[in-house]
């Protein structure tokens, strides 16, 4: 192998563009505590590192979904609060509380398989009750919160559990004015104020994601969860762009030109013929696909920048590769075409891409797949 070859791609991660994120997020939520929500492989940004990066900054929990995610981190040797929140059952729920995760609880039988892998490690497990204020999707229903309430403070009686958090999720926080937002505020108030008046004495009680934590103040509370505005993208446009935000965008995804050919007019171009050449150019081969996590939705809308200029998928995304049309120029093979990054150098972003292909930047990096190698930058934090 040639080791000064470009990379076929690569994912540009930028630590310090993490850390500062982290930090302006901390700065929008001084009274609370910080969850760095570093799910599905960080939102595609590598978990152990970003998680590392996190802590650095100032965060004092992390956040995943599965228990597994949860397990992955303790192993790589990550301190502090880890808290996961989607079990099924028979997870592993021993090997959760044997490595003092906190576990998001939605239901009795949740806390049922908690209590009894609290009883066989012969050790306390840290539950975290979780209220559907109205997301409808996890969570425990306000008419059945006093029968969980209830078991819970049982399992807290016999030493099984020790309820370290009462926590919900919103469902429209990234829509201003959504009136769904005030309306689960304060059913988690009153699912708060239940849970308390009957002997439940959180450590922690948080309901705020990114959205929430960037712009509704009164949510939060002792701690707020924040998943994307870590890697520095914003939440929704309705929001504002990261800039706006005071975010930097965490990763850049580039590849290296595969072909740079000339082709007459009138030539199809990709799977389908969708793209057929409008004169005498030439098209650039960028050699990654829907198996990397390029939507094909994207299809004749994706943007890229190479030699200085945006350039537009020309037809199909296929599972490898990608054709753009140059419009006659000849750059050199193997010249870098960057797909998404900050922007600052004129390129597109994860939220153009997510408007070409009709979807959300949340899936843009997150769907990045395990083929493009991670690039880590600026590792260490700079003395303070
Ligand atoms: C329970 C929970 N909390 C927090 C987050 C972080 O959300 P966001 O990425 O919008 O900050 C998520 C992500 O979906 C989540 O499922």
């Amino acid at each position: 192998m040639n080791e000064t070859a470009p990379a076929r791609a690569r994912a540009e991660i930028d630590l310090a563009a993490l850390r500062a994120n982290v930090r302006t997020l901390r700065a929008h939520a001084p009274a609370a505590a910080l969850m760095a929500v570093v799910k599905s492989d960080a939102y595609g940004h590598g978990a152990v590192r970003c998680a590392r990066a996190a802590l650095d900054a100032g965060a004092t929990w992390l956040g995943t979904a599965t228990p597994e995610e949860a397990l992955a981190l303790r192993e790589a040797g990550l301190p502090g609060r880890i808290m996961c929140w989607l079990w099924t059952p028979g997870g592993p729920w021993r090997a959760a509380v044997e490595a003092d995760v906190d576990l998001g609880i939605s239901g009795l039988w949740a806390l049922r398989e908690a209590a009894g892998a609290a009883r066989a490690a012969g050790r306390t497990a840290r539950v975290q009750l979780k209220a559907d204020t109205g997301l409808g999707r996890n969570g425990c229903q306000p008419g059945d919160w006093p029968e969980l309430v209830a078991a819970a403070l049982r399992a807290e009686a016999e030493g099984l559990v020790r309820v370290t958090g009462l926590w919900s999720h919103f469902a429209c926080a990234d829509e201003p004015g959504h009136p769904s937002i005030g309306a689960q505020l304060t059913a988690f108030r009153e699912m708060v104020t239940y849970a308390e008046k009957k002997g439940i004495r959180p450590e922690v009680r948080h309901i705020a994601n990114s959205p929430a934590t960037l712009t509704l103040p009164e949510t939060h509370f002792d701690l707020v969860r924040t998943g994307i505005a870590t890697y520095g993208i914003s939440p929704s446009p309705a929001l504002g762009t990261a800039a706006e935000l005071g975010l930097r965008p965490v990763m850049t995804l580039s590849a290296a030109l595969a072909l740079v050919k000339r082709v007459p007019a009138g030539h199809g171009v990709s799977y389908g013929h969708h793209y057929v050449t409008p004169g005498d150019t030439t098209l650039g081969l960028v050699p990654v696909g829907y198996a990397d996590g390029i939507p094909r939705h994207a299809s004749g809308t994706g943007p890229v920048l190479t030699g200085g200029k945006w350039r537009t998928v020309a037809g199909r995304v296929a599972m490898d590769q990608f054709a753009v049309d140059l419009g006659g120029d000849q750059p050199a093979v193997g010249e870098r075409v960057v797909l998404f990054g900050p922007g600052d150098e004129g390129e597109p972003t994860a939220e153009d891409w997510a408007r070409a292909a009709g979807t959300i930047a949340y899936e843009i990096v997150t769907r990045i797949g395990t083929r493009v190698p991670r690039v880590y930058v600026n590792i260490e934090s700079s003395p303070s």
